[in-house]
């Protein structure tokens, strides 16, 4: 009798250790390895690399003019002119904008997980469009779930093979070397192939689909992002109106050994093109040494609000071109996130790209929670403050605030690590 029970409770006790144990490993706040470029890296990754369709081919027939409109087709009612907004912040008519996620069919409930969080918080009153764009056709299932849940319309963009391909400017075999030395070496999604196809794609060409050419204004979310705070305001209209060209909430160090050359690359664009960068650009926030060499300051692109036309823009575009030519994409393991941010940086003024404090984000494995309690509470934020990553030492967000001579939010310093 005292034995069975005593066996009993020894189960018990298992079991609970058990439970205890597998809570604790799925629940460790300890962060990943640093996240490059700010993408969606696993899901790029896992698959496509395993097969080698795409190796060498050159692209194949002319560029997808992007798939059908199922909102549209089946007619959904939206609401048109004038906002519902409670706030009252914004007023007048929609503006010529559109959310735009890189996504593949197997990331469908991780996308949806992040258009909830933008309907709720800020969408559900403007009814944006959303454009999804995919290298291989969205199934129904994908689309249907989708539709159903952006309340505006949602479209689907298929991505062209010259898009998603290796350049034939690219040697293959030196391609190949460097990713098995970086597979060696362990440097992170150093040996794929798709995800420098994603990286690329994010670079030079996301912006100049046919279906993101009607749009003047696009909003980047990834799959599985949250959003900490409710957006009263409409973030299009703040940028066309206070002249913003690119905007970020989180910005960090990138991992060096993935661009080692990028600034190399950079310099010859400056020396190229002098006529592209501006005076009281945001170099100084890019270099510590006035532009001769690459502090690897970058704003986390998984998340940006930004100026399509400024992306089609000759400067922009000659800039990418300087870089692609180069071939770092592929012979190093460039991210969009410093292409972007380079870009930003030198062919901007700083007063073009904006800090949204305002927005609260996290994405793994890093929060933006905005500082001020008093705004927290305005907008019922529900990040826990600590998490804010914009003062730690791993960010680059003092340093902007710094060299852009902005007034700190009050608590800052309680903040910092
Ligand atoms: C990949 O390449 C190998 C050798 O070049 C070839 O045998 C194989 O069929 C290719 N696989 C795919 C999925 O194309
Ligand atoms: C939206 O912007 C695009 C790109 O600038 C432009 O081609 C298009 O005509 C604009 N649409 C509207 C309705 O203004």
């Amino acid at each position: 009798m005292a034995a069975g029970t005593s066996r009993i409770l020894r189960y018990v006790l298992f079991a609970f250790f058990g439970l205890m144990i597998l809570y604790f490993i799925s629940s460790s706040s300890i962060p990943k390895p640093e996240m490059p470029g700010g993408s969606n890296f696993e899901r790029w990754k896992s698959k496509k690399d395993k097969s080698n369709a795409s190796v060498g081919k050159s692209p194949a027939g002319p560029p997808s003019s992007g798939e059908k409109d199922l909102a549209a087709e089946s007619g959904s009612s939206k609401l048109t002119g004038k906002l519902e907004t409670s706030s009252g912040l914004s007023t007048g008519a929609k503006m010529n904008a559109t959310f735009v996620s890189l996504t593949r069919n197997s990331d469908l409930w991780d996308i949806a997980d992040s258009i909830r969080n933008v309907e709720d918080r800020f969408n559900r009153n403007y009814h944006y469009d959303w454009v999804f764009l995919n290298d291989q056709p969205f199934d129904e299932t994908f689309k249907k779930v989708t539709t159903a849940m952006v309340s505006g319309t949602a479209r689907y963009g298929l991505i062209g093979k010259e898009h998603w391909s290796f350049p034939d400017f690219i040697d293959q075999d030196k391609a190949k070397a460097v990713r098995e030395d970086m597979a060696e070496r362990k440097i992170i999604y150093g040996d794929s192939i798709s995800y420098r196809h994603m990286c690329r794609f994010e670079s030079g060409f996301f912006f100049r689909q046919p279906l993101m050419n009607e749009y003047e204004w696009y909003w980047r979310v990834e799959p599985s992002i949250k959003l900490f705070c409710d957006i009263g305001f409409d973030p299009f209209v703040f940028m066309a109106e206070n002249k913003k060209k690119y905007s970020f909430v989180i910005s960090l160090f990138e991992y060096a050994e993935t661009i080692p050359t990028i600034w190399d690359s950079t310099k010859k664009f400056m020396k190229l093109h002098p006529e592209h960068i501006p005076e009281g650009n945001a170099v100084d926030w890019l270099s510590d040494d006035g532009g001769e060499s690459y502090n690897h300051c970058h704003f986390w692109s998984n998340f940006e609000i930004g100026n399509l036309n400024w992306l089609r823009s000759k400067a922009y575009l000659e800039f990418f071109e300087v870089l692609d030519q180069d071939g770092g994409f592929f012979y190093e393991r460039w991210g969009d996130a410093p292409v972007h941010s380079i870009a930003a940086g030198l062919l901007l003024k700083k007063e073009e790209i904006h800090f949204f404090d305002d927005i609260g984000y996290w994405h793994v494995p890093f929060t933006h929670c905005p500082t001020s309690e008093q705004k927290r509470l305005e907008n019922k934020c529900h990040c826990n403050p600590k998490d804010n990553f914009d003062w730690k030492g791993y960010s680059c967000t003092t340093k902007w605030f710094e060299k852009n001579e902005l007034k700190y939010p009050e608590g800052w310093e309680d903040q910092k690590d």
